[in-house]
């Protein structure tokens, strides 16, 4: 029988130490695309060693460029690139394959990508996407594949694009980056109005216009885009990750730990932060470490709170299953009525984790549309069987476990695996007690 790998928590540790965050994954798998721009090769530094970035790798190598990926540090060399498709098995592992199409829109006039995967967390329409690339003047559409089963983005007329005045229905991550994206390839100013504020968004931006670019006003509603300047070679270095950063907080916090974070960006946590402090966790940062002290004794148990997820610099969504796993036992056991509420607006089912934890012991009822879990403390979690249901729903069952009384193991580890790096070193450099096993594949 085949073995698959799975995760092994013997929980009720508190993480103790100093962690380094890694780069930003939403960050890397912008630039990487973007880095066929520069027109002569680039370095990328502080990438993560995570599967959404390999899979970029690959589609690079597809489309002619030479890339080298070692240490953290991405060698490309665009000069060879000769293809404007990418294959559908490698497009479809991973949301940010779509970014490709705005690069190829560019070098090319035209490009035919697969419509991304990525996780599955309710509907992630691409209309606004769509809207900014045709508002620069690109034919762009969604067609099917009806003989293989998939629909593929189709692009047009790229050599034709003109900057404009795009106005964005919601403050979409990936349309701004989409749209920013092509904008760089088009005659003329691109403003892109109610755009994204992410830092991930902040870094794309800065790595474009160390390539050559023109851009100002990214990280507020208005960005502007002056297209087609000469654009060069660079070296770069990507942001640290905001979501790991607040995902190893959150695991410092549940376990009542004592770490600190070193590498971070604290002011790109302030939402976090906020709500942590709320809970009754101690959280201190000077330029760039943040400390998390959260106290053992009975009367530092962490108090219930209500969190609401909205778009930068709001609290991340990305950040709201590893909260629910804190929040399973702050609070009251035995008043119902103290319950933490956690309203989920940014996507319509990111609860589905919801019925791991209660597996492990946790009282989380889900309401409102799926958009809202109630949150009731329990005295302790007890380890389980669970999987990952998506990547940050993995994220919070790995914190479930850490907190858990007993042993905990974790299926679908390769959810975790796209977009934490080093994960089972990392904790266990803070004294957890996880490991990778292999189990017969019998599910
Ligand atoms: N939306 C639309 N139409 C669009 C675009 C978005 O209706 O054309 C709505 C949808 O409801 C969608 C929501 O807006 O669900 C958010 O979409 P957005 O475009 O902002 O998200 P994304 O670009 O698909 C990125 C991150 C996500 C993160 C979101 C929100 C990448 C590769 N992904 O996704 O990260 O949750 O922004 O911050 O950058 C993750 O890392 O686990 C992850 C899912």
């Amino acid at each position: 029988m085949a073995k698959i790998r799975k995760l092994s928590i013997r929980g009720g540790k508190p993480l103790c130490g100093r962690i380094s965050v890694s780069g930003a994954k939403n960050s890397s798998v912008a630039i990487i695309p973007a880095a066929l721009l520069a027109g002569e090769p680039c370095t990328l530094e502080n990438l993560p060693d995570i599967e959404d970035v390999r899979v970029l790798k690959e589609i690079l190598e597809w489309v002619g460029a030479k890339v080298e990926f070692e240490n953290n540090e991405m060698w490309i060399d665009p000069t060879g690139v000769n293809r404007f498709d990418v294959p559908a098995r490698l497009a479809q592992k991973m949301r940010a394959s779509y970014y490709l199409v705005p690069v190829l829109l560019g070098l090319f006039g035209k490009a035919d990508v697969p419509m991304p995967g990525g996780c599955n967390i309710g509907a992630r329409p691409i209309d606004q996407t769509l809207k900014g690339w045709r508002m620069l003047g690109a034919e762009a559409e969604v067609q099917s594949v009806i003989e293989l089963d998939y629909d593929k983005i189709v692009a047009r007329n790229g050599e034709n694009m003109r900057g404009r005045e795009v106005l964005l229905d919601m403050p979409s991550v990936g349309a701004t980056i989409n749209t920013m994206l092509a904008a760089v390839s088009a005659e003329g100013l691109t403003i892109i109005r109610n755009a994204a504020k992410e830092p991930h968004v902040v870094d794309l931006a800065n790595f474009l216009n160390a390539i050559g670019a023109k851009i100002r006003g990214a990280g507020t509603p208005d960005i502007r885009i002056w297209g087609r300047q000469r654009m060069h070679g660079s070296t770069y270095s990507i942001v640290p990750d905001q979501i790991e950063t607040g995902t190893l907080m959150l695991a410092a916090a549940a376990t009542r730990g004592d770490v600190t974070i070193a590498g971070a960006v604290p002011f790109h946590m302030e939402a976090l932060t906020a709500k942590l402090l709320e809970a009754g966790v101690r959280v201190e940062d000077d330029e760039e470490n943040i400390f998390i002290h959260a106290g053992r004794g009975d009367r530092d148990r962490l108090r219930h709170i209500n969190v609401t997820t909205q778009t930068y610099p709001g609290f991340p969504t990305d950040l709201q299953q590893p909260m629910v796993a804190m929040l399973t036992t702050a609070g009251s056991p035995t008043d119902r009525e103290k319950m933490s509420v956690v309203t989920e607006k940014i996507y319509e089912s990111r609860f589905e984790f919801t019925n791991e934890l209660n597996k492990m012991g946790a009282s989380i009822e889900i309401t409102g549309n799926g958009r809202v879990a109630c949150i009731h403390s329990v005295e302790k979690l007890v380890g389980t069987r669970v999987k990952a249901t998506d990547l940050r729903a993995g994220a919070a069952m790995v914190i479930a476990g850490l907190m858990a009384e007993g042993r905990t193991i974790i299926s679908n580890v390769h959810f975790i695996e796209r977009g934490y790096e080093n994960i089972v070193e990392k904790f266990r450099s803070l004294g957890a007690d996880i490991e990778m096993i292999e189990e017969d594949d019998d599910e």
